[in-house]
């Protein structure tokens, strides 16, 4: 295996983590967690799920790129058949502080084959192969799941004591039913539920988009710390905000509209260097109502940015924005 493939601080103990950036596909990419590193030293990254299917063929996908600054790093696997699964965790685990297991996705095209929130309808096959990945790797391995696959089938608490008992050495769970897909608000009671139930620590996760959030989440639930999605899809400060928090009592503001537009414009050069021009302005286009969503007139300035296609169109865009905000 290639050096660059190998993660060298292999030092990682979960419980120095209070927040982990979740996964998600199509947007937590290396810029992305690099961005949100720069920011946090010490909260827990995530890669978006990697097909165990997809990594059968394609062993070394570039996907699956990292950087060593990212440490600790969680590298995600989605499937149903545990021989791929563990082939998938093997593969990955030289690169990996956690190799995490993928129960919670909603979306048709995963849950049709039973990855994703599918495996919550068999937990037999999931402790299964929780088990088997368990076995495969020498790192800790993590679960990510919802209530159930739907409000009639709500099995978190016997779904997280069989991970539990299947090696996990912690889990994360998202306060929705499959059915839910992201309607309705995350159910932090549940969460705290789940979390008198087990041993192994219990991340919460769902609709913290502010540190006043994560207080309140951490309250309700007395959850091991928090797993934050769209939270920081428009402000990469978020996690080391609720850190220092955490350490502090502190709270620290988040950042203007101004310190948004200059995250943003280096968010969208580095994708640029990535992925070429267009394709990183086509990738950046998901991104745009995240960071300006606080600005008046939000959605109407994001359907214009979502037509532009060069990173000059963009920047002169957001200038525009920011001094029409301003008043000036
Ligand atoms: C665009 C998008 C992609 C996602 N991709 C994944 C994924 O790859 N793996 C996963 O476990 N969850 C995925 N999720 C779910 C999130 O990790 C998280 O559980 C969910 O968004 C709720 O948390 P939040 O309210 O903090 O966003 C995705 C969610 C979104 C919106």
């Amino acid at each position: 295996m290639d050096k660059n493939n190998v993660l060298k601080n292999k030092n990682f103990d979960i419980k120095n983590i209070k927040v982990i950036q979740a996964p998600l596909a199509g947007i937590s990419d290396i810029v992305y967690r690099n961005h949100i590193r720069h920011h946090s030293k010490s909260c827990l990254l995530s890669t978006e799920m990697l097909s165990s299917e997809a990594l059968k063929n394609v062993p070394n996908p570039k996907i699956a790129d990292f950087k060593q600054v990212e440490y600790p790093l969680s590298f995600q696997i989605v499937g149903h058949k545990p021989d791929l699964m563990v082939n998938a965790a093997k593969l990955l685990k030289e690169r990996a502080s956690v190799i995490d297991i993928n129960c919670g996705c909603p979306v048709n095209k995963v849950v049709k084959s039973n990855d994703g929130s599918g495996l919550m309808k068999t937990p037999e096959l999931a402790y299964e192969i929780a088990k088997a990945v368990k076995s495969a790797v020498d790192i800790p391995m993590s679960v990510k799941f919802r209530l159930g696959w739907s409000q009639e089938n709500k099995n978190f608490i016997e779904f997280g004591k069989l991970m539990q008992k299947a090696g996990a050495d912690f889990v994360t769970l998202h306060g929705r039913c499959r059915s839910d897909l992201y309607s309705g608000i995350s159910d932090w009671r549940a969460i705290g539920e789940l979390k008198k139930e087990l041993d192994i620590p219990v991340f919460a996760n769902g609709d913290i988009k502010t540190v006043e959030d994560a207080i309140k989440c951490l309250e309700i639930t007395k959850a091991d710390g928090v797993s934050i999605g769209r939270g920081l899809m428009g402000d990469f400060t978020l996690a080391s905000r609720i850190e220092h928090y955490l350490l502090t009592g502190r709270i620290i503001e988040e950042p203007n509209l101004e310190e948004k537009i200059r995250m943003l414009l280096c968010h969208i050069e580095d994708e640029i260097e990535l992925r070429g021009e267009i394709n990183g302005i086509k990738f950046m286009r998901k991104f745009y109502g995240f960071y300006i969503s606080k600005v008046k007139n939000a959605s109407k300035y994001r359907q214009v940015l979502v037509q532009l296609e060069t990173f000059d169109e963009v920047k002169q865009t957001l200038d525009g924005i920011l001094c029409l905000s301003l008043g000036n």
